[in-house]
């Protein structure tokens, strides 16, 4: 196993940080074990950590070096793959399938990447661990720094961050910086700043995060017997799990272990497009200021963006774009099923209309939308929805004061 930049392709070994003198990411290379997919079943049966857990279920594609007892895990992923009419109505496209990462121990699908990044860490010593988060990474950094006894600092955009996630940081004893900015202002700080201070990066710029988030992808194509969708369409923030799918499609088709690649497309809010113009209109990712509803995707300097370009070349992929109207409708539709889901999550399922509508999937294609996070997590937006603050929808559904009194409920119910 080493360590490659994506830029220059100069490797080195596994221990060696995350960037290169180039600029570039690093990625990591494997010499995978020969592995049959008798040894994943076989793990099915385990219900605790590590091969209860469907992260280290994969551990010869993730991490095959790593002693199991620096292995750091709840354990995570066995999320699970929800069809519900509504939704697929919804989309247009009968076969829509949704992968739930909001069902993982912190309610997000980091928990994926932080299990794998963070026995990483324990292996290599680390003295702090920090990130920089809209959110969602700070809950899981919280929680699992506290599980492997490491001291951990939570970098987050003032005043920008949903109250679940906030809640979860505070309470796993994280300790909180709230930095004056937005989320890639507060990025850039850890950057700088963990260089000089020696802190270790959790981010998904974190080589190894990005190895557990693959398992999203093995995950989703155990579950459908080895048999992978035409599509799978993701919300697209700091580009992680876009990079991280891409790379999970090429070594399985290199392992022999799929023969079809899914298509992968990828979701922005219009609000926060930097990757949606690049994939239109560029050659190279230009920052912008971001603003959307969506607070977990409201990036406008995605660090993974070459890493994510090539998944999409790779699979024949798109970018697409929904507006924070379109990203709520859809959240409302995915709520009402009973699935539900945070904001940012919907924009995969509003995503795949939008590409039905464009012509780009087509309404047999069987297509997973993945659901980046729990219903829970941002209270307020929903609460919003609901009560009209945001604006009108017919999806709205507002609750009704009432007298505590039986006269008053039976009139109510008469509809009086
Ligand atoms: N959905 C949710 C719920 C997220 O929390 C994030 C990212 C994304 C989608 C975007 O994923 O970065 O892999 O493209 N949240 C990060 C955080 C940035 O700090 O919690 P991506």
């Amino acid at each position: 196993m080493s360590l490659r930049c994506v830029r220059c392709g100069k490797t080195r070994g596994i221990d060696s940080g995350y960037v290169c003198e180039c600029g570039g990411l690093l990625e990591v290379v494997h010499e995978f074990p020969r592995v049959d997919r008798e040894v994943f079943d076989e793990r099915l049966r385990e219900w605790g950590p590590p091969w209860g857990s469907g992260v280290w279920r994969y551990k010869e594609l993730v991490h095959p070096q790593i002693r199991v007892g620096h292995i750091v895990s709840r354990p995570e992923g066995n999320t699970n793959l929800y069809h519900r009419p509504q939704v697929s109505a919804y989309t247009g496209i009968s076969q829509t399938f949704m992968k739930h990462e909001g069902e993982n121990p912190t309610g997000s699908f980091k928990d994926r990447g932080m299990t794998v990044a963070v026995s990483q860490a324990k292996e290599s010593n680390a003295k702090t661990v920090v990130c920089a988060s809209t959110g969602n990474t700070s809950a899981s950094v919280a929680a699992y720094a506290a599980q492997a006894g490491i001291p951990c600092v939570v970098f987050i955009p003032e005043g920008l961050v949903a109250y679940g996630k906030l809640a979860q940081a505070l309470a796993y004893g994280a300790r909180v910086l709230q930095v004056r900015g937005n989320f890639d202002q507060a990025m850039q700080l850890v950057r700088e700043g963990a260089q000089e201070l020696g802190y270790y990066i959790l981010n998904s710029l974190n080589p190894w995060r990005l190895e557990g988030q693959k398992t999203i992808v093995f995950e989703l194509i155990h579950q459908m017997g080895w048999e992978p969708p035409d599509w799978i369409v993701v919300p697209g923030g700091n580009l992680g799990n876009t990079a991280a799918f891409g790379k999970a499609l090429r070594e399985l088709r290199q392992l022999g272990l799929i023969d079809k690649t899914p298509r992968i497309a990828t979701v922005q809010a219009e609000g926060a497009n930097p990757f949606y113009r690049l994939f239109h209109e560029g050659h190279t990712l230009q920052p912008i200021t971001p603003k959307t509803i969506a607070s977990a995707i409201n990036i406008g300097n995605p660090v993974n963006w070459e890493k994510a370009l090539k998944s999409i070349k790779e699979t024949g992929g798109v970018v697409e774009q929904v507006s924070d109207r379109e990203i709520l409708e859809a959240k409302a539709v995915i709520d009402s099923s009973g699935v539900g889901c945070e904001p940012a999550s919907a924009a995969s399922v509003a995503g795949a209309r939008k590409l039905l509508e464009r012509g780009v999937i087509e309404k047999d294609d069987e297509v997973v939308c993945i659901l980046t996070g729990n219903l829970l997590k941002d209270p307020t937006t929903t609460i919003d929805f609901h009560m009209g603050k945001l604006y009108p929808s017919e999806r709205q559904n507002k609750p009704t004061p009432i007298e505590a009194s039986l006269e008053d409920l039976r009139r109510l119910l008469a509809g009086a």
